[in-house]
């Protein structure tokens, strides 16, 4: 391979990429909504699929429409992959840089490496996932489908009984919903796979750091609970005959929070999603769902609210907790760390190790291909809100230490990445 110590990536098409790619979804109030299979969505897939064309990769967008972009090796001395990227879904009134970074700095690599005529070892995927963000029920769903994690039946469900199930999103497409585990690939065919993406914390940001080596991804459990009541007439029905099912279902709002922060002061627990039937200002609510979200890095942490929730369930009428998933954290591949580390360092970033409390699609990488994640700072540590925010330099040194560390990889890493990674903790 050419000498690469100088290679660098141009630091203003890719500010200039994210720039028009946030313009997708964009709302007038600021923020963007892209929410997975939407309308914009599908622009932005559009928009990725003509810049990936324009770089010369090979494209495709698979049944779980992952779009995959690959840079063919001229002489690939290995038959493994290595694989780059993120997610350009958001949640509704989102930013524009939580997996929009990892996807549009794996692109900017790509080209750097084609410009310069940098020939890789291996043929190298830059992949969007679909679905990151939980629009339709449970996340991470085209990274999960690649990895053969999805659940029996999930892409049937949604947490909202008004909004479509990501399998009738995928017809809406043109796409086949039968067919969708034929994205699922062979982990071995990864020789890695490294995403980049915004811290989401205020950690980097207040110890003055660049760059954020991720050991492990955080557990996630999510669960529906749904609370019955009675619909009826909101003016004629007096206060005594009333089964509000919001009233019921109210005192867990605060009771979730309260059994998290008496577990552990580490632990963290969201009620983010309510949902009322009928759903009308002069109807009493018949029915109340509400997701139930919990996080730890401690399995045994999620378990016990998790009994908390149901034990309170189950002394109530009519209430039903169904489980939308239950994943537990995922350690990230020490060689992996090790790489990005020297990458850091190479590039002269102050770093530093530390876990992520955000999900990602590099937790269903994990668990079968030797993963790695970067992080770079976002402004006063906010996402998945309009505020969300990162200089240039930051999405700048984040794409270098990406391409650093693929580089380095290349170098001398064929024969030290035939490492398994993390044990598989998926349930
Ligand atoms: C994804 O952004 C998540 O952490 O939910
Ligand atoms: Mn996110
Ligand atoms: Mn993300």
């Amino acid at each position: 391979m050419k000498n690469t110590n100088k290679l660098n990536i141009n630091g203003k098409r890719l500010w200039s990429d994210l720039m028009e790619l946030g313009r997708i979804g964009q709302q007038t109030t600021g923020g963007v909504t892209r929410t997975a299979l939407s309308a914009a969505d599908q622009q932005a897939r559009q928009w990725l699929l003509e810049k990936m064309k324009a770089a010369g990769l090979i494209v495709n967008v698979d049944a779980a429409m992952n779009v995959i972009g690959t840079l063919e090796a001229d002489e690939p001395q290995t038959e493994k992959i290595a694989a780059m990227g993120s997610h350009l879904d958001t949640v509704p009134s989102g930013g524009m840089f939580d997996g929009a970074l990892g996807v549009v700095a794996a692109l900017e690599c790509a080209r750097t490496l084609r410009e310069n005529r940098v020939n890789l070892p291996w043929n190298l995927e830059i992949i969007s996932f679909c679905d990151e963000e939980a629009a339709h029920h449970a996340g991470t769903v085209g990274s999960r489908a690649m990895m053969g994690l999805l659940q029996e039946g999930e892409i049937h469900h949604t947490k909202n009984k008004r909004t479509p199930t990501f399998a009738q999103n995928l017809e809406h497409w043109g796409r086949d919903p039968a067919q969708i585990d034929t994205a699922r690939r062979r982990p071995e065919e990864f020789a890695f796979f490294l995403e980049l993406h915004i811290e989401q914390g205020r950690r980097l940001e207040a110890e003055n750091l660049r760059i954020g080596v991720v050991t492990a991804i955080v557990g996630i459990y999510r669960y529906i609970v749904s609370v019955p009541g009675e619909p009826a007439h909101a003016g004629t029905t007096p206060m005594s005959l009333r089964k509000d099912a919001l009233v019921e279902a109210a005192p867990v709002f605060t009771l979730l929070p309260q059994w998290v922060r008496e577990r552990n002061p580490e632990m963290v627990g969201t009620i983010g999603q309510v949902s009322l039937e009928p759903g009308a200002s002069n109807v009493v609510p018949g029915e109340c769902r509400f997701v139930g979200e919990l996080r730890s890095q401690i399995a045994e942490d999620m378990q016990a609210v998790r009994e908390q929730l149901k034990a309170y369930a189950a002394q109530r009428e009519g209430w039903r907790v169904e489980t939308i998933y239950e994943k537990n954290s995922v350690q990230l591949t020490a060689p992996l760390i090790d790489y990005i580390i020297d990458a850091a360092k190479s590039e002269g970033f102050p770093w530093t190790r530390m876990p992520s409390g955000a999900g990602h699609d590099a937790q269903s990488m994990a668990a079968f291909v030797p993963t790695g994640m970067i992080f770079v700072p976002c402004r006063n540590g906010v996402s998945h809100s309009p505020a969300e925010l990162i200089e240039e330099d930051n999405a700048t040194e984040g794409c270098q230490v990406l391409l650093r560390t693929l580089l380095q990889l290349s170098a001398r890493g064929r024969e030290s990445l035939c490492v398994s990674p993390a044990v598989p903790r998926h349930q």
